[in-house]
């Protein structure tokens, strides 16, 4: 018994020690600037509802690399905005055609860090803001033109970050966007889509 007590006691002494030592570093807060990269999947809401008089519009997921830049101005208090490569959705007019559109989401939120300026290295956040998407390279099978016009939304987020060091954090975060784009077909209005998705994003937080 007695042997145990003495790696134990090493191992909790060197391990206080190293919280001690990095507690002033890890400070998390005021005047970080982060990035966070990742892949992100935006799964659209599964009503997506109807053009063209009642064909229902079906919006599939999509998947692709994805990354945010952002400031804290104040330990709780930061802006973040989500940027992307476009995500291309591939869609269904329900007896009509199929086809797919491209488009880039980029979403600006304000956000609370309840733990910011603590020594915390689990540091969950939430946001709100708005989005504005711009749709692109609308096609149809059947050869109709499809164009989608351009949506401003509000939007909501939560993460987190696992702090790692001084600069590195996992990171995984969600948002919600709402984002309705009128549809015309052939030049003639047609109807509203729902897109108002779920993006969830994995990755790493940078910040400097
Ligand atoms: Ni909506």
């Amino acid at each position: 018994m007695r042997k145990a007590v003495l790696p134990t006691l090493l191992v909790s002494s060197i391990a206080a020690a190293a919280l001690m030592t990095s507690s002033q570093a890890f400070a998390y807060g005021a005047g970080d600037f982060f990035t966070r990269v990742g892949v992100a999947q935006v799964e659209p809401t599964s009503d997506n509802g109807e053009i063209l008089g009642g064909a229902g519009v079906d919006v599939d997921s999509d998947t692709n690399f994805a990354f945010t830049l952002g400031y804290r101005f104040h330990d709780k208090i930061g802006v973040e905005l989500l940027a992307a490569l476009p995500f291309k959705h591939d869609l269904q007019v329900d007896g009509v055609t199929g086809g797919s559109t491209e488009h880039l989401p980029p979403t600006l939120t304000l956000q609370y860090y309840p733990l910011g300026g603590t020594e915390s290295r689990v540091q969950p956040y939430v946001g709100a803001g708005v989005n504005y998407t711009r749709f692109s390279d609308e096609k149809t099978d059947i050869g109709a033109s499809l164009e989608l016009d351009d949506s401003w939304g509000a939007a909501g987020q939560v993460g987190i970050d696992l702090l790692i060091d001084d600069n590195w954090a996992l990171n995984a975060a969600a948002w919600y966007i709402d984002i309705d784009t009128d549809a015309r077909v052939n030049g003639d209005p047609a109807g509203t889509v729902e897109i108002d998705p779920v993006v969830v994003m994995a990755g790493l937080s940078y910040r400097f």
